[in-house]
């Protein structure tokens, strides 16, 4: 089994990032078999798709980085690096444009909804953006890929520019058996991620852009505020129930079960039964000090990779010359198999 995901390295990362797709990670990580390898990096290519701005994703980049590791991607099993420091990415996207039809890309739902209305002042890299995930994917010989739903028209997209590719290309070999140059890739469905949402609107989603930072637990927040935040979270005035049910229509009752219950490794129906009848006056501080406990670890050994920026390049810089190494063979047989000739 080869893993590879990639994640856009946006900065400022909090709990909905931790609880939905890192932990993901380190778990996928910890349970791989011998012989099996996971591949992280963080887009960085994809990132200048949309308007940005260079010294915030610079600054993302590197947070994201030292976030990972200080979740639990361990540099010395996992293969973690960015895009740019791989430049077998974009080579591959190149070869790759040369396959991917412009209705293909023209029917993906994320080009629809980031472009909108406005197609013709949509960057060419918005547009082209699944053919750069697809060589990420493909460049690795990637037998699985954990995909969330939103992610999952761009594998499909992945497949078929792998399958016409090879159809178009591959090599014949002795026998006229024909020699895959792709792989490709399956689905991972990740063990479910937990969708966190803002602690003070139950129906938004925990975003680092919202305007009040109440709304969100930071991976760096301080104990104190970790506890602030979670006393001050809105709730309504009822106790917990026993019993899942009596949870709907209650969106910010239900976040802070969901949070305390991802957190505790337990089903939300084991929170409630432990601690319905419950007012928010006790559930509270049980989630914070869960929460805290939590938190602990991970943001003093962030704070520790932000303040040793050597550290943090040498583990950018080591896990992208492995992935450098991992990605040439492909990419050589892909220059090969179109004919472009290479000295
Ligand atoms: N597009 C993905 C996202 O926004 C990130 C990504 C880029 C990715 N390349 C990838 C995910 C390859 C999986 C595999 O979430």
């Amino acid at each position: 089994m080869r893993i590879v995901s990639g994640i856009q390295p946006t900065g400022n990362l909090h709990l909905g990032n931790y609880l939905g797709a890192i932990r993901n990670w380190v778990r996928m990580q910890d349970e791989l078999a011998e012989g099996s390898e996971a591949l992280f990096f963080l887009a960085d290519l994809h990132a200048i798709s949309m308007p940005h701005d260079p010294e915030a994703l610079r600054r993302g980049t590197l947070e994201m980085a030292a976030a990972l590791v200080a979740c639990g991607i361990d540099p010395a099993r996992s293969v973690l690096f960015n895009q740019a420091q791989v430049p077998q990415h974009a080579e591959l996207q190149w070869l790759l444009n040369g396959t991917a039809r412009m209705g293909w890309l023209n029917r993906m739902t994320q080009w629809k909804d980031k472009a909108g209305k406005n197609r013709e002042g949509a960057s060419v890299a918005l547009f082209a953006y699944p053919v750069l995930q697809a060589a990420d994917v493909l460049l690795y010989q990637t037998t699985h890929v954990p995909v969330g739903e939103d992610q999952k028209q761009h594998l499909e997209l992945a497949r078929d520019i792998a399958q016409k590719f090879n159809n178009d290309f591959a090599p014949k070999d002795e026998n006229g058996e024909e020699a895959p140059v792709f792989t490709l890739p399956e689905p991972y469905i990740p063990p479910v991620a937990a969708r966190i949402m803002s602690l003070r609107d139950g129906t938004a989603k925990m975003s680092k852009s919202d305007p009040s930072d109440m709304s969100r637990i930071n991976l760096t927040d301080d104990p104190d505020e970790v506890m602030k935040k979670v006393k001050k979270a809105k709730t309504d005035p009822e106790p917990l129930p026993s019993e899942r049910e009596g949870l709907d229509g209650r969106a910010e009752a239900l976040n802070l079960v969901t949070i305390y219950a991802a957190l505790a490794d337990e089903p939300v129906d084991a929170v409630l039964a432990t601690h319905g009848g419950q007012g928010f006056g006790a559930f509270k501080p049980a989630l914070g000090e869960l929460l805290v406990e939590t938190l602990r670890p991970i943001s003093s050994r962030f704070a520790e990779l932000m303040q040793d920026r050597e550290a943090l390049d040498a583990i950018l810089a080591r896990g992208a010359a492995k992935a450098r190494e991992r990605a040439v063979p492909t990419l050589d047989a892909a220059y090969t198999a179109l004919g472009l000739v290479r000295g």
